[in-house]
């Protein structure tokens, strides 16, 4: 095991972002890096949660933080996320911030769904272009895309959403290749249904067997470097299966008929 967490923190380490860190998937990706000893930027709208968290792993397991409370459908995030972490050596970069509305496209707030591609796809395109040239001239690293399954098929009522997830998808995949000869790893997770808040904000039900984000986060670390894709859970990966062989059509309609579903 010991020796797992020096592999982990010489390639990824000394330090790495976390996106979103102040609840679900993201948080436990702040708390399974810091077990592993890499020291984490942690980033995210909500400062008390971030410093919580910051002052519970720096406690518990030694390791160095640093909050920085940025929303990131703002113009200038990048600016002061660089501007904060120049000191650092950012060795892994995690893109998982994110959120969903949903509603049929045009009777949403158009000011939303453009925040939604700021936030969702815009914001890990620029992070990944600043942190991933770095690691790049050093030949050391790794990058993560929380994708969705959502981003195999289009989706009623999350239009906008499935959208931005396959952006991610596809051009993380498209990553993951250029940057294999820099020694960079570039990992896109496609998780299903977990139990966050984001089940409250898409306001669908909570399933039975719904995935914890501690098991996403766990199992991608332990993905990374092996794998340019992964799906979290054997439901999740039929589910995907299953949306890749139906025509297109059939498959929106189905992907339609699965959020009513979950939200009745
Ligand atoms: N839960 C699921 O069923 C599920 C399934 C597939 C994929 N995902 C993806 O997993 C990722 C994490 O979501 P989650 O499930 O862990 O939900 P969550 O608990 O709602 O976490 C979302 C995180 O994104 C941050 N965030 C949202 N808007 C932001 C903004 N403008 N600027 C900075 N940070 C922002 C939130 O922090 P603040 O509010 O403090 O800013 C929060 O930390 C998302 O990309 C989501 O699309 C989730």
């Amino acid at each position: 095991m010991s020796q797992l967490i020096s592999e982990f923190q010489q390639k990824y380490g000394p330090w790495a972002l976390v996106t979103g860190a102040s609840s679900g998937i993201g948080e436990q990706f702040a708390r399974h890096i810091a077990l592993r000893g890499v020291n984490v930027v942690l980033v995210a709208r909500r400062l008390a949660r971030l410093t919580r968290l910051a002052n519970e792993l720096r406690e518990t397991t030694g390791i160095q933080t640093r909050v920085l409370n940025i929303d990131l459908s703002t113009p200038d995030f990048l600016q002061r996320i660089e501007a904060a972490t120049n000191d650092l050596q950012i060795g892994l970069l995690v893109n998982n911030a994110g959120f969903t509305i949903t509603q049929d496209f045009l009777d949403s707030f158009l000011d939303n769904q453009v925040k939604l591609l700021d936030v969702n796809a815009k914001a890990p395109m620029m992070l990944t272009h600043s942190f991933g040239r770095k690691m790049r001239d050093r030949n050391c690293g790794g990058i993560v895309f929380v994708s969705s399954i959502a981003a195999f098929s289009a989706v009623p009522r999350w239009a906008n959403y499935a959208a931005s997830k396959a952006y991610l998808m596809q051009f993380g995949e498209a990553l993951a290749v250029e940057l294999n000869p820099h020694n960079v790893d570039v990992l896109v997770i496609a998780p299903g249904t977990t139990d966050t808040e984001f089940i409250e904000s898409a306001e669908i039900e909570r399933e039975v067997n719904i995935m914890q984000p501690e098991d996403v986060a766990k199992q991608t670390l332990e993905k990374l470097g092996k794998t340019a894709t992964y799906i979290p859970g054997w439901r999740n990966r039929v589910l995907s299966a299953l949306s890749r062989v139906a025509p297109s059509p059939i498959n929106s309609m189905l992907a339609g008929r699965l959020l009513r579903f979950l939200q009745d």
